[in-house]
């Protein structure tokens, strides 16, 4: 059953960047976008690089492997390599508290 798991303070993350959270065992990464924070699966989908780890521009991640581009608000691939959707989870700013719904 979904339920919501606490993965980061709202001010421990700077607008622009991302972080890597594990949430019951899922790879997640969380990035925040101008005072929105939006999750998605931390595995790309082209060969499983780790999406926090690729740099943020605007709502748009790139794989720091071979240069894929997913929005990150929608899950949505905006550019080869990868040719599939990353999962998105909802997130939620409860006081300084981020969490995700899993
Ligand atoms: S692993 Fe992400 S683009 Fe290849």
């Amino acid at each position: 059953m979904a339920h919501w798991v606490r993965v980061a303070s709202a001010d421990e993350i700077p607008a622009g960047e991302g972080k890597y959270v594990e949430v019951d065992g899922e790879p997640i990464a969380l990035f925040h976008v101008d005072g929105q924070f939006y999750a998605i699966s931390d595995t790309c989908t082209h060969e499983e690089a780790s999406l926090s780890e690729g740099e943020l521009d605007g709502e748009i991640v790139e794989c720091a492997l071979h240069g894929a581009r997913f929005n990150v608000r929608t899950g949505q691939v905006v550019s080869l390599p990868a040719v599939v959707n990353v999962q998105t989870y909802p997130v939620r700013v409860v006081g300084n508290d981020v969490e995700v719904e899993i």
